[in-house]
């Protein structure tokens, strides 16, 4: 086993293993779609979406690749919102489903299919009936990557979406607060235990730039995450502050690597879309899987 310099252990002979075991014949794997990954973590609200769309539009403008961004949250689907999408996908003449474009990514979200509050009482079947629909029943196009926003949590859902979208690999998003962190590592252990390659972590909220004196202040702790990554031999990929821009940003359908692609925080999701991306090309060279310390 030897450690590489993404910090985290790659063992020879696995990624077979991970093909064999990932269930085929019911999985969702996309023609033309070369990496999925997983934007998740254990817990709500600590800025899936968020990074989620602020990664996929930095994928796609700063390093002009062919992205998708699937909305895999069937229950709190936000990314319609926050990408800006109006109205219905179209159907294209052998009834697969035209992703909508905004920002130079294809988007697929339950958000954009059904009237607010329909999904909520559906039962896990119609969940994973949907999800198949917004995979295979839709004109995806080749795709260098397509970034899947996880639902929170880590029950059957999230273990059945992980499996069946055949993952290259998953991005885990944490404050750092040790109830958060504890989600974090749980998100861990179901990818592993799914054989999904933890691509790093992603601290967001990580601390606050107080305006008037300008120090940063680290409300939820410090160095919680990069802490947790290096216990767990996992990547850590970079920090988010608490930034009203990033808020507006998704509340208003312009993420802040569009307004403001110079910013501190636009070149800190660029960095890390970056790293997502090295890390991505080491596992697809043959026979390479990450090895995580549980
Ligand atoms: N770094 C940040 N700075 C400020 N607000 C943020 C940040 N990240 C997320 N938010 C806000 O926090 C809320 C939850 O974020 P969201 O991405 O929807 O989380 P999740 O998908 O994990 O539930 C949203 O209102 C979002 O705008
Ligand atoms: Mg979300």
């Amino acid at each position: 086993m030897k450690k590489l310099f993404v910090g985290i252990n790659f063992k020879r002979g696995g990624f077979r293993g991970f093909a064999a075991q990932s269930g085929k014949g019911q999985n969702l794997k996309i023609g033309g779609v070369k990496d999925i990954i997983a934007v998740a973590s254990g817990k709500g609200g600590v800025g899936k979406s968020t990074t989620a769309v602020n990664l996929a539009v930095s994928l796609a403008n700063k390093w002009q690749l062919k992205v998708g961004l699937l909305d895999a949250d069937v229950y709190g689907p936000s990314i319609p919102m926050m990408m800006k999408l109006h109205g219905k996908p179209e159907v294209s003449a052998d009834k697969k489903m035209i992703p909508i474009e905004n920002y130079g990514v294809r988007c697929m979200s339950m958000g954009s299919l059904v009237a607010e509050g329909d999904a909520l009482v559906w039962r896990g079947p119609m969940v994973m009936k949907a999800l198949e629909q917004m995979t295979r029943g839709v004109d995806w196009g080749t795709l260098d990557v397509l970034v899947v926003d996880m639902p929170p949590g880590t029950g059957d859902a999230q273990i059945s979406i992980s499996q069946r979208l055949q993952l290259s690999g998953a991005v885990i998003v944490s404050t750092p607060q040790d109830v958060a962190l504890m989600d974090a590592r749980r998100g861990v252990k179901m990818f592993s235990q799914v054989n999904v390659p933890i691509l790093g972590i992603v601290e967001n909220m990580s601390y606050f730039k107080c305006p008037s004196c300008d120090e940063a202040h680290y409300i939820f702790g410090k160095g919680g995450a990069q802490k947790t990554a290096d216990e767990m031999g996992m990547r850590f990929l970079g920090e988010l502050p608490l930034e009203t821009g990033i808020r507006s940003g998704s509340d208003e359908g312009v993420p802040v690597v569009i307004s403001n692609p110079e910013s501190c925080v636009s070149r800190a999701y660029g960095d890390i879309a970056q790293k997502i991306v090295s890390t991505l090309e080491l596992l697809n060279q043959p026979h390479s899987r990450p090895e995580i310390n549980l």
